[in-house]
């Protein structure tokens, strides 16, 4: 517990950037979902069974094997985390010049094929940019969008499109089946191959089970399968739905590109056995990303998810409709609508989130996607201004959520007296993560 007066002084002292808050100052951390959730007593059984050989560990032949039966992808490499993965696959596929398409390309992915000298696309269809609209797919992919992208660009300068699962920069939002068979049809007409950057395969699976015509009787396993069968390839962030606090994966069916992959992985990340991780880490990966299959656990997941977004959409925030499958994203632009872009009103709501109870979120917004524009020597905001509350996975219970919904009240009330920020540094890329701020 912290005071107010406390609380201000920590972000006098993080120069209002959230990441720089020390955790022991946060009350109820909702910054990310990503390597957060608690581990089961069967992972940590698991962790003492790891094999720690440099080379050829029965860890990875576990995880391996896991992987294989849920994906039926051809390679699996692990890598430290998500961002490794999609660092290495880019570093194989991508030039400079080139563009990579995707619904919604998160911060990294997005980083690492602008560090390229690449561009990096979104295309997800429009029903996605409109917070209020129900569509029950908003991370679809608008497949004539990417059709015209490919004809006026030239297939040859996409070496690869990615399918975010579910779509996290764009509320945590599913894909349904049907759309990525048809951007995978798309694809074929031109030789491109399809990557999903699958973080969270397991939760858009689930949504495909209770919103999808057809897959109401399927496992969410089988449904899994079938996903990854209409792919080349995928990265993972295993601290999503591998359940772990640490760790990744890079499939691919192709096997010239996953030795090129592994080559690259041993110059950075370690042997193609280990990735980067500890024996144990593997061993914990293989359990989480089959506990993460079972049905009850994931009808709980989405159900906390839509506790929290009903709840403040019930006390007068607009959220985006209808909640994502981990996490809840504040429409910012109309909840502070006395906030013009260009201070931020995302991140001035996760301000006052923090200062008012010690809870802490993530902007998804401009501060995080706004981009420089040469010509004009404006900054170009971004599509849209998010406040986002990710829940970690198996770790809170209902009065940590009404906790949340108390502070949440609270802010709705001092609303009016909310200031903008401005950006005081930044690096020159991925931002967020280290910029100083100043209220407004
Ligand atoms: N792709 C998506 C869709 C992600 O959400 C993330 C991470 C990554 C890739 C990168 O994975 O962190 O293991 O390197 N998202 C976290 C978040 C950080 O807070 O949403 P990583």
């Amino acid at each position: 517990m912290t005071t107010e007066a406390e609380r201000i002084q920590a972000l006098e002292e993080a120069e209002y950037n959230l990441f720089k808050i020390p955790s022991r100052l946060v009350m109820i951390d909702l910054l990310t979902d990503s390597g957060t959730g608690a581990m089961s007593n069967e992972q940590w059984a698991a962790i003492m069974r790891g094999d720690e050989s440099y080379a050829g560990s029965p860890s990875f032949e576990r995880l391996e094997a896991t992987v294989k039966d849920l994906f039926g992808f051809q390679h699996v490499i692990p890598t430290h985390q998500g961002r490794a993965a999609e660092r290495i696959l880019f570093s194989t596929m991508v030039k400079a010049g080139q563009v990579v398409p995707n619904n919604t390309h998160f911060d990294t992915t997005r980083g690492n094929i602008e560090f390229l000298g690449a561009e990096a696309v979104d295309l997800v269809i429009p029903e996605g940019l409109d917070p209020q609209n129900r569509h029950p797919f908003k991370g679809n992919m608008d497949v004539n969008k990417l059709e015209e992208l490919i004809e006026t660009r030239g297939p040859e300068k996409i070496p690869l499109c990615l399918q975010t699962i579910t779509n996290n920069s764009g509320g945590g939002q599913p894909v349904s089946m049907e759309n990525i068979r048809s951007v995978r049809k798309v694809l074929d007409r031109f030789g491109i191959p399809l990557y999903l950057d699958a973080c969270r395969f397991a939760e858009n699976a689930y949504f495909i089970k209770t919103r999808e015509m057809g897959y109401e009787d399927k496992s969410v396993k089988t449904i899994v399968r079938e996903l990854m069968s209409l792919a080349d390839g995928c990265t993972v962030s295993a601290k999503k739905d591998g359940l772990v606090n640490i760790g990744g994966l890079l499939c691919t069916n192709d096997p010239v590109l996953a030795q090129k992959e592994k080559d690259l992985l041993i110059l950075t990340e370690g042997y193609p056995t280990y990735g980067g991780l500890a024996g144990r880490d593997l061993e914990a990966m293989a359990v989480g990303f089959e506990e993460v299959l079972n049905e009850d656990y994931l009808k709980y997941r989405l159900a906390e998810v839509r506790y929290l977004g009903e709840h403040l959409q019930q006390i007068g925030f607009h959220t985006i409709q209808p909640p994502g499958g981990h996490a809840v994203y504040i429409d910012a632009r109309t909840t502070l609508d006395h906030i013009p872009q260009k201070q931020y009103p995302g991140h001035a709501l996760a301000v006052e989130f923090y200062k008012s109870g010690g809870v802490r979120t993530c902007e998804i917004g401009s501060v995080m996607f706004g981009r420089w524009d040469p010509e004009t020597k404006q900054e170009i905001p971004s599509s849209m201004e998010l406040l986002r509350m990710a829940l970690p996975r198996r770790t809170h219970t209902q009065s940590h959520i009404d906790y949340v919904l108390e502070v949440a009240k609270e802010v709705l009330e001092r609303k009016k007296k909310i200031r903008g920020l401005k950006i005081t540094h930044h690096p020159p890329f991925l931002r967020h993560f280290t910029a100083g701020f100043k209220p407004l």
